[in-house]
């Protein structure tokens, strides 16, 4: 009788674990294939550019993400969902329309960027200052 209470017990855990992780699978952003092999049209040397992608992230992203993309804005306490952290390599990892997608089109408590930041050339220049954040 034991057994098979210890048993059902291990199964009953096995099946959380195991729902649980496909639950986790789902969450992930889905990027669609045009997007991740998508070409950047902006020059990340040109000095000016970055300048616009800076004052854009500080207006936009701070604050949430915080000023050096940990995740640690005033606001990051208030979301749901992984905030992510740009300087980790993991993240920088993503190609350039990754990251492009997802701040145009957020998800959940990310926010679109399709009004805000309507001109799609200004949403590369964050991308690109998104880069200078990697540690
Ligand atoms: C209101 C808070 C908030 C603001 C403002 C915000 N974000 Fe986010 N961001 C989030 C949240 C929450 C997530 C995680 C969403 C999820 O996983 O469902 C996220 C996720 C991301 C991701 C994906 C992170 C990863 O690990 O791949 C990127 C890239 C991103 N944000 C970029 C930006 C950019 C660029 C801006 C400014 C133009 C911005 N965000 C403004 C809340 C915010």
């Amino acid at each position: 009788m034991k057994t098979i209470k210890i048993l059902s017990f291990v199964g009953l855990v096995t099946f959380i674990f195991f729902s649980f992780s496909l639950i986790v699978d789902q969450e992930g952003w889905i990027v669609p294939d045009e997007y991740k092999t998508m070409e950047n049209p902006t020059d990340k040397a040109d000095k000016e550019g970055m300048a616009i992608g800076k004052s854009l992230y500080n207006k936009h992203c701070k604050s949430c993400h915080g000023k050096e993309g940990f995740g640690d804005g005033p606001k990051a306490d208030e979301q749901e969902g992984e905030l992510g952290d740009f300087s980790t390599a993991e993240f920088q990892k993503q190609t350039d329309g990754e990251l492009f997608y997802k701040t145009t089109f957020g998800r959940d408590d990310m926010p679109k960027y399709t009004k805000k930041i309507p001109n799609d050339e200004d949403r590369w220049l964050v991308v690109n200052y998104m880069r200078t954040l990697k540690e």
